[in-house]
């Protein structure tokens, strides 16, 4: 665990601009500031910074949070390592004390798979560089193919040797639990007519682990050494998914290329964890791979992060080209430049890398080779297709359609009239045919888009965040859903405690005694809401102006988010900003009485709640007793009821 104090200063010296602004590039808008949302991709900008409240708010994902939570969604860390990122950033020492077996026994799932995991990779670099079998067999190979010790270092590669069972034994043996072992997929176990046996996933291969953005290894995908014809394997094993690693989120070598993809604002995006390692070697450190499977929009945002230029590395395997097309589609649609290379015939970046001479000379050579050869990618596209329509002129109106798809995914509009012209020139053909082919696909796509939108809308929308004005009648129950009706009053009575639960009413009593006071002990039906209200009262000798910056920056992620929620539309437009309607008080004497309406309202409903429930169990109930008991009861709750209803006259609270 790490220190109260230690976690205070941090919190002191961050600043949310400077952390979210590594991902995202903000603009100022009044006194906040407004960028594209790190998690999703969208048209318009909809995430935004609150520095003087140190939240972030993304509309378009729901997230929110403070710098710490949003260092945790955006490089999938635990609370504690986000705390270290943070705290290595402002240069604060960060010691994490000896954990208790409690503590250990606390830390999440998540955490617990990553110290499995480290523990793993440091034993399969042990067997490589120790071991007899891994210096023979493991290291030989790696340098056989080139790859220096330096090298084998900054990837962490390891080797497994060839037994059932050595990785689980020995981390057995040093107090790892089998069942976090086989959670990350280190161990596989087969039911048996003797019972259960668990052995090795990863046998007498070659590692090379997977991290994660943050360095930490995730997965491993592991490499046969020789083809043994006679049992069928593949060339690569792969760790299953975890809660640590899913698979379609990451590629291979960011970690050891993000600083350098910065510094260059460029990404070269290969296919094989040997490209990756070889171009890296000859100083091409820009470089990360999709790992053999096709490109996803989580992988795209990934290098989006870093820089918006990518260059992809073909293969020269003129049968694998167009396979590939679909999935440069998609980094057009990121908004991202993407530009092509082809390498000869036959050749593999790592092979070709190796080709052109040894470990530095080859990345100049390479180098030059990427300066001369890349070109954009819908000229590259258009001139692999336009030696076809040469061959088989009747293929023209499909090769059309297939180079204007590609650009129509381009989101800026001047540099799709660009590439428009570019290409008819090379096609030989009226810009106005490429714009009518153009306009054809985007009224396609709007048709079925207009039915997706809608239903995200609904998804999202104003259920997220929404403020009854208190003034306001609401629908009768009988279209509103009961309990709806006292989630709305229970968040808008949390609402009110975090943003105005410290102005004073009179003396030493504030607004937050005065709810108690009315609440009575009333409990809130909603967890969430509960959880608000006992973190509020707990800390409620909290200075005035620390108050709301305290509950934002809540450790509970939900408990904070839920607080952003509640206030986020004091400090910025939202999306459905019109549609919405929010309270502020005017003067403050005036929020009693919003207070007390409020208030009673919420006790109305629960009493409407708790009045529906007993005539139920009145119903079902055959014991005659029983029935007395709860006819009592309900004269009581009729009660209240009663006189609450009487407190507004004729006009029921609502
Ligand atoms: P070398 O053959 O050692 O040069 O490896 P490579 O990285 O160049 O592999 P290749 O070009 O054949 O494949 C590209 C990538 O696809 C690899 O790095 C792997 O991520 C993946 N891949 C290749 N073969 C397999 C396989 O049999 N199973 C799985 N799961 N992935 C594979
Ligand atoms: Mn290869």
């Amino acid at each position: 665990m790490i220190r109260k104090e230690i976690i205070d200063e941090i919190k002191a010296r961050i600043d949310i601009l400077d952390v979210v602004g590594d991902y995202v590039n903000l603009k100022k808008q009044g006194s906040n500031y407004r960028g594209f949302s790190p998690f999703n991709q969208e048209k318009t900008p909809s995430f935004y910074v609150v520095p003087s409240k140190g939240f972030y708010k993304d509309f378009s994902s729901g997230k929110a949070g403070d710098a710490i939570s949003f260092m945790m969604e955006s490089e999938g860390m635990s609370y504690i390592e986000a705390l270290k990122q943070l705290g290595k950033r402002y240069g604060i020492e960060v010691e994490e004390e000896n954990l208790t077996d409690e503590e250990m026994e606390a830390q999440s799932e998540k955490d617990s798979l990553y110290i499995v995991m480290k523990y793993a990779s440091d034993y399969f670099q042990e067997q490589l560089w120790k071991s007899e079998e891994g210096k023979a067999i493991g290291l030989t190979y790696f340098k056989e193919r080139g790859f220096s010790e330096e090298t084998i270092k900054a990837f962490d590669l390891g080797y497994s040797l060839d037994e059932w069972d050595g990785m689980l034994k020995m981390a057995i043996k040093v107090g790892h639990k089998q069942e976090m072992l086989e959670k990350a997929g280190l161990i596989i176990s087969r039911e048996r007519k003797e019972g259960t046996r668990h052995y090795d996933r990863f046998r007498g291969r070659v590692m090379f682990p997977i991290h994660n953005i943050s360095g930490r290894v995730i997965a491993f995908g592991a490499r046969l050494l020789k083809n043994n014809p006679e049992v069928e394997q593949p060339k690569y094993l792969n760790s299953p998914e975890t809660p640590i690693y899913h698979k379609s989120d990451v590629l291979y070598g960011i970690y050891q290329a993000k600083q350098q993809i910065r510094q260059e604002d460029t990404c070269y995006l290969v296919e094989g964890y040997t490209d990756v390692i070889s171009l890296y070697q000859a100083g091409i450190q820009n470089v990360v791979a999709s790992s053999g499977t096709s490109l996803t929009q989580e992988q795209i945002r990934l290098i989006a992060r870093y820089t918006k230029n990518v260059t992809v590395l073909f293969d020269g395997d003129p049968a694998g080209l167009k396979a590939s097309f679909r999935g440069i589609d998609m980094i057009l649609e990121g908004g991202l430049n993407v530009k092509a290379v082809v390498l000869p015939e036959g050749e593999d970046p790592d092979s070709y890398v190796r080709k052109l001479g040894g470990r530095h000379s080859g990345g100049s050579q390479f180098r030059e080779f990427l300066q001369e050869k890349q070109q954009d990618f819908i000229s590259f596209k258009t001139a692999v297709y336009q030696e076809e329509t040469e061959r088989d002129p009747i293929r023209r109106a499909e090769v059309i359609r297939e180079i204007v798809q590609s650009i129509s995914k381009i989101p800026d509009p001047i540099q799709r009239q660009v590439y428009i012209k570019e290409t008819s020139v090379k096609l030989g053909m009226d810009e106005s045919t490429l714009f009518a082919e153009l306009n054809k696909i985007y009224l396609k796509q709007q048709r079925s888009s207009s039915r997706q939108q809608t239903y995200e809308e609904q998804e999202k929308g104003v259920a997220d965040i929404d403020f009854v004005h208190p003034e306001e009648p609401l629908d009768e129950p009988a279209s509103v859903g009961i309990e709806e009706a006292i989630l709305s009053k229970e968040k808008e009575l949390t609402r009110v405690l975090v943003m105005y639960g410290h102005h004073p009413v009179k003396e030493d009593y504030m607004v937050c005694h005065y709810i108690k006071d009315e609440l009575d002990d009333i409990s809130l039906k909603h967890d969430i809401y509960q959880r608000i209200f006992s973190t509020y009262y707990q800390h409620v000798d909290t200075q005035k102006s620390l108050m709301e910056k305290f509950m934002i920056e809540q450790t509970e992620a939900e408990v904070s988010r839920q607080v952003i929620n509640l206030i986020v539309d004091h400090y910025m437009p939202s999306p459905n900003w019109e549609q919405r309607e929010v309270y502020v008080p005017k003067k403050d004497e005036k929020i009693l009485d919003v207070i007390t309406r409020s208030i009673d309202q919420l006790k109305f409903d629960v009493l409407k709640f708790m009045l529906a429930q007993k005539t139920l169990e009145l119903k079902d109930e055959t014991d005659i007793n029983n029935v007395i008991l709860i006819q009592k009861e309900l004269i009581e709750l009729q009660k209240i009821y009663n006189k609450i209803a009487n407190k507004y006259g004729t006009v029921v609270p609502r």
